[in-house]
């Protein structure tokens, strides 16, 4: 999978593809991510990419050409290319899922007030990732590229069972919890269904405890 990420703030990506699953990921070739500076794409000694809006109003909002000018170097053909905005489709796994069978995407990352609506143009798509305002959308590319980059193949250590299992995976449910070493901690034992060994009882007990999980945590998601 390539993709391209169009931000303001180039910066604030070299964390995350410097690190953990993101940066395995890209090692392994699973996906080539690329990071461009919208700045490059403006032609004025000050490399501006805003200015104010139309109407009055407070802020500054990013301009057209810059904007254009970026999607177009990634020649979008064929790729989706998603806004990320607060009035965007809201993010999930099943978008998640649904991105990660995608060749090659495009993100752009809003900053300031936001977008000239005529930039929305450009999008196949617009996520949100929660109805709440930040700054700017890098982190929002980053949550969004994080969760699609860990369901390509071959990039989790567990193969396809790791996260069919997950939250929000095969039946919709939350994960049922999870315990590890040592079998008693403070009073708080493992469950002895657990270190049994009987295989069909465990995955009974899973799948009984993710449904209560997810009653008690997220009654939305029960069908
Ligand atoms: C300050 S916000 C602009 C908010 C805009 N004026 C509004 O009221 O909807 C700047 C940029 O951050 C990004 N952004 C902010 N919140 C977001 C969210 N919940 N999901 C995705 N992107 C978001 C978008 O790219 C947006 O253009």
């Amino acid at each position: 999978m390539k993709i391209d990420i169009i931000s303001v703030q180039p910066k604030m990506f070299e964390g995350f593809l410097g690190e953990s699953i993101v940066a395995r990921a890209i090692r392994k070739g699973a996906c080539d991510i690329r990071i461009l500076d919208l700045r490059d794409f403006a032609h004025d000694r000050h490399r501006k990419v805003d200015d104010r809006p139309y109407g009055g109003g407070p802020g500054m909002l990013m301009t057209c050409a810059p904007w254009f000018e970026a999607v177009e170097s990634t020649e979008p053909a064929g790729a989706r290319v998603i806004m990320t905005s607060p009035a965007g489709r809201r993010f999930d796994q099943r978008a998640a899922e649904e991105l990660s069978r995608e060749e090659r995407l495009v993100f752009m990352c809003g900053h300031y007030e936001g977008f000239d609506a005529r930039i929305e143009t450009l999008a196949t798509d617009m996520f949100s990732i929660g109805d709440f305002v930040m700054t700017g959308g890098e982190l929002a590319a980053a949550a969004m590229v994080d969760s699609i980059v860990r369901l390509l193949p071959g990039v989790l250590g567990g193969g396809p069972a790791a996260v069919r299992n997950e939250s929000f995976g095969r039946d919709g449910l939350l994960e049922a919890p999870q315990y590890t070493h040592p079998p008693e901690f403070r009073g708080m034992e493992v469950p002895a269904v657990l270190r049994g060994g009987d295989h069909a009882k465990i995955e009974a007990w899973k799948r009984a405890e993710a449904r209560k999980l997810t009653a008690r945590l997220r009654p939305d998601l029960e069908q």
